[in-house]
């Protein structure tokens, strides 16, 4: 059995995605041991607690100190005990310490098809924003195994969305999340749970 800590700071879409991706069978072998919030309101940790899971949360306010604030994070993962850390909608940097202790152990999801829109800067609404001012025609999301960079980890899946007239960010943001975020992101986790993903000299095969 997989044991998932998924690291959240919003609504925690991506995280009820794969609560509901277990619930019917898309995901099996695997199970969210603890959600982690740096904010104390967001919506995740309502879904958690509906579902039953341990929800923690380790805010920067709460510390003097980055360092601190860091630490404590750190804790709070190795504290799960996971074989895997999912940042859904995590939108903080991680610290060094913790990208090399979980190397190839930590994915995350992106709103567009990396190395399109990412990096520094580029999360949540703002991705979508840029993707619209560019006038792509396609965009869509990334599931990628995180290193010590800003999205430049090892790619594991990926899936394109068409961008239509009049699209605004929230409109082809909600597009991106249901044709591509809440499908790749279980598929992702199922697969590793699975055994079924490598990472050969910075590059994934899937089995
Ligand atoms: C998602 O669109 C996710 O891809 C994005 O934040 C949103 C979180 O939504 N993540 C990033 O931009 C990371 N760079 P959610 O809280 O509803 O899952």
């Amino acid at each position: 059995m997989l044991r998932i800590a998924v690291l959240v700071s919003g609504g925690g879409t991506n995280l009820q995605a794969i609560i509901n991706a277990k619930g019917d069978g898309r995901i099996t072998d695997a199970e969210i041991v603890r959600v982690i919030s740096n904010k104390k309101d967001a919506y995740a940790l309502e879904r958690a607690k509906e579902n039953g899971i341990e929800s923690v949360v380790v805010a920067r306010e709460d510390y003097d100190s980055r360092q601190d604030f860091e630490k404590a994070l750190i804790g709070s993962v190795d504290g799960a005990k996971p074989d895997l850390v999912v940042l859904a909608g995590f939108l903080v940097v991680l610290p060094e310490e913790l990208t090399r202790k979980y190397e190839y152990r930590i994915i995350n999801i992106h709103p567009s098809l990396i190395p399109s829109f990412c990096g520094k800067g580029y999360y949540g609404l703002k991705v979508h924003e840029e993707a619209l001012k560019r006038g792509v025609k396609i965009t869509g999301a990334t599931v990628h195994f995180v290193d010590s960079g800003c999205d430049t980890g090892p790619i594991i899946l990926q899936k394109a969305v068409e961008v239509c007239e009049g699209d605004t960010p929230e409109v082809l943001q909600k597009r991106v999340m249901e044709q591509a975020e809440w499908i790749i992101m279980p598929k992702a986790i199922n697969l590793i749970a699975h055994d079924k993903v490598r990472v050969e000299n910075g590059r994934v095969y899937i089995n």
